[in-house]
């Protein structure tokens, strides 16, 4: 029985659903006879004994102005520094060093929402010459120089990357702020991070709706000055160049239309990709954790680059004639590390789609990969589900054929995997099933799919070079292999680790160090293991099966979110005293929120589960909805006062047995709540 702290809480890894443990399924012969990674002496070669020095490998990958000096340099631990000492460019590795043998091959397609606009495919030199332009207008422009952070609230579209590897070659910071995310959001993190300019567009097609974007920036411009932020420049991408499709006018000397300034004077600039250190930062993602606050993680320059590139081609196995499309979107780490910064290492050819792959029919993603001869396919067990659920038999109508498809951020249950190999990759595509996070850069806990079978439900081993441990509650190694479940922690860095959240050391030693350190003055990293958040378990032969979460976070259609942030929001409503968000499991998104809140005294409880919904959704965005707003007498709380989640997602999952309500103060509560959410009233909106 969970006793004081844990028994208020209910961890995703509390409520998550275990499936039995799945056979392996091989890969073609033909898969591993082609494979990148064939070589299984990876594993020795990069064991824990020769620890940092294999990394070099990973370096290797990459074009340097000047040759590094040192691998690792733990003497900010455990902010770690890769590669440092020698300088770089991410900007010139994604693209300058293309195009001397492939200037005419396809870094992206385009493929807008609406099913009659054409596919539009530009190449590494036309991405090249527009990212040069646009780094020439921020720098020249808007003032932007080396160091400064730039944020971006874009949607998918080829601009998105530009934006991006532009602030890169000038050796700014970007911030990319998920498309879908509020204002509220937007702005708060243009105020954490001191962002002066902001990188938008006027619209963009999203089931089948074309969506007035640009307002969101003169919101986000207004809740920016409410907390003492000025933002200088609005820099506005159309969706359609040379047609401006927003009803929010254009502010003067404020924003500006990016594609007339190029036109009049930025189309033909050049700036040379400016000298980074290894270890110099090249972005800001921003992801939830246990507080109220997002907080930014910190990446650098060599080694995440390194990282991204170095799975891209040995895990996710590309190769330069390869069609690569991952259909998550570039707001979030996925879309940063496989399809900007991994692929363009690579020089790969990729897929950025604008819209939601259900539209206008579950057919879609099959028509696209079919006519674009996609042959490497990534994405998540949510669109997989959605994707089954509303058109199971659609794969089959098509001829695509992928060689290897990747998912990622949600365990994918064996079922949902089964549809997925057999009839999206016709049984003969590999699977593979990607565990890491934000934090971690890129993949970490995958099987090698050359050299190892499949098993649905797995996430498989580490990858080389990776050596995670499960710890049990007080530190102690939950042993190898012996199917037990503990906290999911990293002996050992690797170069795609966050190197920090920016402006807050402290933070980031107390969320992912503080628990198992040895040591806080210690520079040595074995003192140091990084605890991920996840409960985890190990299977005898070394496969790895991802519980959850073990924070206040939950996991919704693999998409981070604080329940701390939802329940600011909603104590934002009149009349809402108290509010509790727990996870509730989901047949297609894994996880939902729900939402319980109580009222202040003789307040009319009509509208105020809609009025939740609503602030939860205008505060966060949409991806935060909850599924359903509970609005209930009394909330469960302990003697002294702490709100008891574990009864409520007990009960908003539907278990009879809702665990020890004896220390609670108001046993009572439980009752009527359950008769409330068991008994099918509606719940709210
Ligand atoms: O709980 C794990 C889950 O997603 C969390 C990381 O979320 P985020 O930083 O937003 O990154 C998502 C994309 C990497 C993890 O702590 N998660 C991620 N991948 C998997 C997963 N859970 C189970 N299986 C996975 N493959």
């Amino acid at each position: 029985m969970a006793t004081g702290e844990e028994a208020q809480r209910a961890s995703e890894a509390d409520i998550a659903v275990h499936w039995r443990e799945e056979g392996y399924v091989w890969p073609p012969a033909s898969f591993a006879a082609q494979a990148n990674l064939q070589d299984r002496s990876v594993y020795d070669r990069m064991s824990l004994e020769r620890f940092p020095d294999y990394f070099a490998e990973h370096a290797e990958l990459l074009d340097w102005f000047s040759p590094y000096e040192a691998i690792l340099d733990t003497s900010h631990a455990p902010e770690w520094r890769w590669f440092t000492g020698g300088s770089l460019n991410a900007a010139y590795n994604c693209l300058d060093r293309h195009l001397e043998g492939a200037r005419n091959r396809v870094a992206f397609h385009f493929v807008p929402e609406p099913e009659d606009e054409p596919v539009v495919s530009v190449s590494y030199q036309q991405l090249w010459r527009r990212v040069n332009a646009f780094a020439a207008l921020l720098r020249d422009y808007a003032g932007v120089q080396k160091g400064d952070r730039v944020t971006i609230h874009m949607p998918m579209t080829v601009e998105l990357p530009v934006a991006m590897l532009a602030c890169a070659r000038l050796g700014a910071v970007h911030s990319v702020v998920f498309g879908g995310f509020s204002a509220q959001a937007c702005a708060d993190r243009m105020v954490d991070s001191q962002s002066h300019v902001l990188v938008t567009m006027d619209a963009y097609y999203r089931g089948g709706r074309l969506i007035d974007h640009k307002a969101k920036a003169d919101e986000t411009v207004a809740l920016a000055r409410e907390q003492g932020l000025e933002v200088r420049h609005v820099l506005v991408w159309q969706r359609h160049r040379g047609r401006y499709q927003s009803a929010a006018p254009l502010v003067p000397g404020r924003d500006a239309l990016v594609e007339d300034l190029l036109a009049s004077s930025f189309a033909r600039s050049r700036v040379a990709p400016e000298p980074m250190r290894g270890e110099d930062p090249l972005f800001l993602m921003y992801t939830s954790g246990s507080t109220g606050k997002p907080k930014a993680i910190r990446h650098g320059t060599a080694g995440y680059l390194a990282w991204v590139a170095w799975t891209s081609r040995y895990i996710q196995d590309l190769r330069p004639d390869d069609v690569y499309w991952c259909m998550a979107d570039i707001g979030w780490i996925t879309g940063h590390s496989y399809i900007v910064y991994g692929p363009l290492a690579l020089g790969v050819t990729g897929v950025i789609y604008e819209g939601v792959p259900t539209h206008p029919d579950a057919g879609r993603p099959w028509r696209v990969a079919e006519a674009l001869g996609v042959s490497v396919f990534h994405t998540s067990p949510t669109a997989i589900r959605q994707l089954r659920r509303d058109g199971p038999d659609e794969p089959q109508k098509y001829d695509h054929r992928f060689r290897i498809m990747t998912t990622v951020g949600e365990p994918i249950e064996p079922d949902v995997w089964r549809w997925y190999h057999g009839a999206v990759g016709k049984g003969q595509a590999v699977v593979v099933d990607t565990w890491w996070q934000t934090e971690t850069g890129g993949w970490l806990i995958t099987q090698a799919p050359g050299l190892m079978p499949m098993k649905p439900g797995s996430a498989g081993p580490a990858l080389p070079g990776i050596h995670p441990v499960i710890l049990d509650e007080e530190g102690r190694e939950v042993p190898a292999g012996s199917g037990r479940a503990g906290n999911l922690c990293l002996r050992a860095p690797w170069p795609g680790i966050a190197q920090g959240i920016w402006g807050d050391r402290e933070r980031f030693i107390a969320t992912y160090f503080a628990k198992y350190n040895r040591d806080p003055e210690s520079k040595d990293w074995r003192d140091w293991p990084y605890m991920a958040g996840d409960g985890a378990m190990q299977a005898a032969d070394g496969y790895y099966r991802i519980l959850g979460r073990i924070d206040d976070v939950i996991n919704v259609a693999g998409h981070r979110l604080g329940t701390k942030e939802l329940e600011s929001a909603a104590l934002k409503v009149e009349g809402v005293a108290e509010a509790a968000v727990v996870a509730a499991l989901d047949s297609v998104k894994g996880r939902v929120p729900e939402v319980f809140v109580s009222l202040e005294p003789g307040f009319d409880g009509s509208g105020v589960a809609a009025a939740v919904r609503d602030a939860v959704t205008r505060e966060i965005g949409p991806i935060a909805r909850p599924r359903a707003v509970w609005v209930v007498p009394d909330l469960p709380k302990t003697r002294s006062g702490k709100i008891m989640r574990r009864i409520l997602a007990a009960i908003a999952n539907g278990r009879e047995d809702v665990g020890d309500v004896t220390s609670l103060a108001n046993p009572e509560a439980v009752d009527a709540i359950r008769a409330l959410v068991q008994g099918g009233a509606a719940g709210g909106a």
